[in-house]
């Protein structure tokens, strides 16, 4: 654990200069979301808009996160459901310039799998459980599942899984396109950090580019592909990284 780090802090954080390691961590708690983690997520957002870099997001002791937290859930009234309170942290770590990579060990139960669903790449252990049990709780998924879970795995299987509250396994969720891939738990932090070192070795910029793109919304294509070119196509990097490769080839 960093030295500058208080260990109560529901999200350490370990800085690099090309990515930030955030770990959910409110062990006793199977890491619930509660609003002192929301609040540390916004600033470690305006963190990472300020300075873009790759965000890994795990959870402490074998668990991702087991939903938002129910103690402070079953307080709320209608005006705080109207605030967005996970949900509009999350919007906000979807859109984050760099990738969001997830790395989910365990339980990532209805808040915690909408936070796993937010990141751009889901990696995951053999003890993964992903589902969204809202409906049992008397609530619905509000936090994004609703419509970023069919954007993952497609409509008929998102309603299935939140119709049923049902829990994905490793093997289904590999194979359902939940995840992407799947390490064993001593692995998960090295794998997450070889994808960050393969998007380390590529232009930020383009990579800030083709975030955004692929984020954007059907009727902007292809306006917003060629928009995000040319002011790549200008680029010095591009040039830079053109150059490299055609004089290593003459070589
Ligand atoms: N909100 C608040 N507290 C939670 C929580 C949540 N989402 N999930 C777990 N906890 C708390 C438990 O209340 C318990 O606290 P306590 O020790 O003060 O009693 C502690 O974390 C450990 O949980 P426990 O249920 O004993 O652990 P477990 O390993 O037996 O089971 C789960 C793990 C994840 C299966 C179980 O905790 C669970 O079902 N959690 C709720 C999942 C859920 O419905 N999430 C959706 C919320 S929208």
């Amino acid at each position: 654990m960093p030295a500058e780090i208080d260990p109560e802090t529901p999200l350490l954080i370990e800085r690099r200069p090309d990515r930030v390691i955030a770990t959910l961590h409110r062990p006793h708690k199977r890491n619930a979301i509660d609003q002192a983690t929301i609040d540390a997520l916004h600033l470690l957002c305006a963190e990472l808009e300020e300075t873009p870099r790759t965000l890994i997001l795990t959870g402490a002791d074998g668990v991702f996160a087991a939903g938002a937290d129910i103690a402070q859930l079953r307080e709320r009234r209608a005006a705080d459901a109207l605030r967005g309170i996970n949900a509009n942290a999350f919007v906000r770590i979807a859109e984050l310039p760099m990738p969001v990579i997830a790395a989910i060990d365990g339980y990532a139960l209805g808040g915690g799998a909408e936070l796993a669903y937010a990141a751009d790449i889901r990696i995951a252990t053999p003890a993964l459980a992903i589902g969204n049990p809202e409906t049992g709780l008397g609530i619905i998924a509000a936090a994004g599942a609703s419509w970023r879970l069919k954007e993952i795995v497609g409509e008929a299987r998102a309603v299935e899984l939140l119709l049923t509250g049902r829990t994905v396994t490793a093997e289904e969720a590999l194979r359902i396109g939940l995840v992407s891939a799947i390490h064993e738990s001593a692995d998960l932090l090295t794998a997450a950090e070889a994808i960050a070192d393969r998007i380390g070795r590529n232009d930020p910029a383009a990579t800030i580019a083709t975030k955004r793109v692929f984020r954007a919304p059907r009727d902007r294509h292809p306006a917003v592909d060629l928009e995000a070119q040319a002011e790549l196509f200008e680029s010095p990097e591009k040039f830079r990284r053109m150059t490299d490769f055609l004089e290593r080839r003459d070589r």
